[in-house]
């Protein structure tokens, strides 16, 4: 995903963009750029890699004075990560900012092409401002020409583009990609991908919808719908004390948001567990009415929260409960009954694999429920209901704490199944509550276990693999703490349920092959032990995670005493996330945005 900004106004519009897109960059951070027109003529600078080379690049660019301006922060999808490719794209007269995919751009250009037009990139985004420019010559202003523009587009996007024509004019338009308006009191507009960049200059924000268009003035907003009818924009108050995320001393936002865990999870839990009850105000239990079965659906992290998910609600609340990965269930042609409660888990909201299916479900008649991070996010408003994780602004694009509010949500929302299903009695719920509880205490970084981690990782560096292994609801834990591995470090790691292995991957198994071993006390633990004591056999170097001492480990971290596996369970998220945060800084990688990767990824 890309992220992208826009102004017009009388304010220092080069330090808007550039603090603007400082705000989206953990979107995607291959290459960046803005234009600015000011008093009829455009300034432009783009620049590849991460934005401080752009900052470098306009140093010496000011702008004082009425003007317009867009910028845009890139993840790659068409086109390597280039200045070339870089946006914005120009056309003769006008510049054009998008995140999304024009899956028609081929014969869109080819078209153009024909007609002379020469291309300087090799991005989809490019035909939208020479396609506008065509239009423009048969059109009798320049809102018609970019209005008939975008009925020819398909695909996702967010679209900013500014033309000499209209030097006090902004045009927009949204479909599938995220893009909000930001006012206050002043004769000024601004335009951002999400709501951090907006914060601390306008006091209101209209969430734009889908098929949304039109242009802005200072004095104006011209907002039509996908049928070109004519419409009000809906302005909520932008809250301002949405924490904007400084890394407060820690080396990268990764490592302050692991040691957040205990404070999010808190807040999390407020006012949704009573003494032997779970709340949830957003949910009407009506929802359920009917339900015989769940069907989880995301991707990256969130999958594998609802996989561990799974494991909660078949258990406890015993309930039918089937995962599903996002961009597979898409054209998967899937069965879906309306006796299934479609939930979507998403941190960001916008990933357009979980979006795309959020919708299908919502077609085929199902009830809907996301998981979500983002107020306000395209699958907030979209979904029947939602239950917010309150992990705050998550900036490392490796997920920690987002993930460890997807995983309260899912124990407390399958304790809340259990009661409407009568599958456990108040008691039982009463004492996964006081468990519950306990669970921001061990999530607590302690500065022992740290400090261990960071001593052992020097010899988790050159192996040939790694194998993360754990059974029962560990397994989804080891995928995802191979995940936050391969993520950060760019080793290659796997992870397994552990009675697997036996079945093929031990084959891989010698010295250089380096075995992640989860071994909760209170599940499965004699299972799981003797998987590891055949890796172990066969000389894989072992590092055994768990409260109970493992002779045969190479490495062994100690997590606290705990009296229930779901303890341990986050006990061990936590190590594991240190473990791929430590073996990354030595290995010199820059942890909050990590190579070839983004936040949440808004096209499919
Ligand atoms: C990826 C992120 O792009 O999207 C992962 O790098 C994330 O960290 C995944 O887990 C899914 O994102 P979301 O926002 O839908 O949970």
């Amino acid at each position: 995903m890309c992220g992208i900004v826009g102004y017009i106004g009388q304010k220092n519009t080069k330090e808007i963009l550039l603090s603007g897109l400082k705000e989206l960059e953990y979107r995607g951070y291959d290459s960046a750029g803005i234009a600015v027109l000011q008093e009829g003529s455009f300034a432009s600078y783009k620049a590849v890699g991460k934005l401080v080379n752009l900052e470098e690049k306009t140093k010496e660019f000011t702008t004082e004075g009425f003007a317009l301006g867009i910028g845009h922060t890139r993840w790659a999808t068409h086109g390597k990560p280039t200045e070339l490719n870089a946006h914005p794209h120009l056309g003769e007269k006008s510049y054009v900012v998008h995140n999304g995919i024009i899956e028609n751009y081929a014969e869109l250009k080819k078209e153009l092409q024909t007609n002379g037009v020469t291309f300087l990139s090799q991005t989809d985004t490019e035909v939208i401002v020479h396609q506008f420019e065509k239009n423009q010559k048969t059109s009798k202003n320049s809102f018609e020409a970019f209005a008939k523009t975008i009925k020819e587009l398909h695909g996702a996007y967010a679209i900013l583009l500014a033309t000499k024509a209209e030097e006090e004019t902004l045009f927009f338009a949204k479909h599938g990609s995220p893009l909000l308006i930001g006012i206050n009191s002043v004769d000024e507009k601004y335009f951002a991908s999400s709501d951090t960049p907006l914060i601390g200059h306008c006091t209101s924000v209209s969430y734009l919808e889908d098929g949304d268009y039109g242009y802005v003035t200072p004095k104006e907003i011209a907002l039509f719908d996908k049928n070109g009818v004519k419409k009000e924009a809906r302005f909520s108050a932008l809250s301002q004390n949405k924490l904007l995320a400084q890394k407060e001393g820690y080396r990268f936002f990764m490592e302050k948001e692991i040691y957040e865990q205990s404070v999010v999870i808190a807040d999390t839990l407020m006012g949704r567990v009573s003494e032997s009850e779970i709340i949830f105000d957003e949910l009407d239990a009506l929802l359920f009415e009917g339900i015989n079965e769940i069907k989880l659906c995301a991707c990256g992290t969130s999958y594998h929260s609802a996989m561990s998910a799974s494991y909660l609600f078949e258990r406890y609340a015993k309930i039918k409960t089937s995962i599903e990965v996002a961009s597979e269930f898409r054209y998967r042609e899937p069965i879906m009954t309306k006796d299934t409660l479609f939930v979507a888990i998403s941190q960001s909201g916008e990933t357009a694999d979980t979006l795309e299916t959020l919708k299908m479900a919502k077609a085929a008649g199902l009830k809907t429920l996301v998981i979500c991070n983002v107020d306000n996010s395209s699958m907030v408003r979209l979904a029947d209901a939602s239950i917010l994780t309150r992990a705050g602004i998550e900036k490392g694009v490796a997920s920690t704490k987002a993930f460890a509010t997807q995983i309260t949500v899912f124990w407390m929302l399958a304790l809340y199944t259990a009661k409407l299903r009568d599958s456990l009695n108040k008691e039982q719920i009463a004492s996964h509550i006081a468990t519950l509880r306990e669970v921001p205490s061990h999530v607590k970084v302690s500065d022992e276990m740290h400090e261990r981690i960071k001593r052992l990782s020097k010899r988790y560096l050159h192996g040939h693999g790694f194998f993360f292994i754990g059974r029962d609801i560990f397994y989804p834990l080891a995928l995802e703490g191979a995940l936050k591995l391969k993520e950060i470090s760019y080793l290659h790691a796997e992870g397994y349920p552990a009675g697997e292995m036996k079945h093929g991957p031990i084959a891989l198994a010698d010295p250089e092959l380096f075995t992640i071993a989860l071994l909760p006390k209170h599940l499965h633990y004699e299972k799981a032990k003797s998987n590891v004591e055949e890796l172990s056999a066969r000389d894989s170097t072992i590092c055994a995670i768990s409260q109970l001492p493992f002779e045969k480990a190479d490495d062994f971290i100690e997590i606290s005493p705990c009296e229930h596996y779901m303890l341990e369970f986050f006990e061990m998220m936590v190590a594991l996330q240190l473990l791929s945060l430590e073996i990354s800084i030595r290995l010199g990688n820059d942890v909050d945005m990590p190579r070839n990767l983004a936040k949440s990824v808004t096209v499919e």
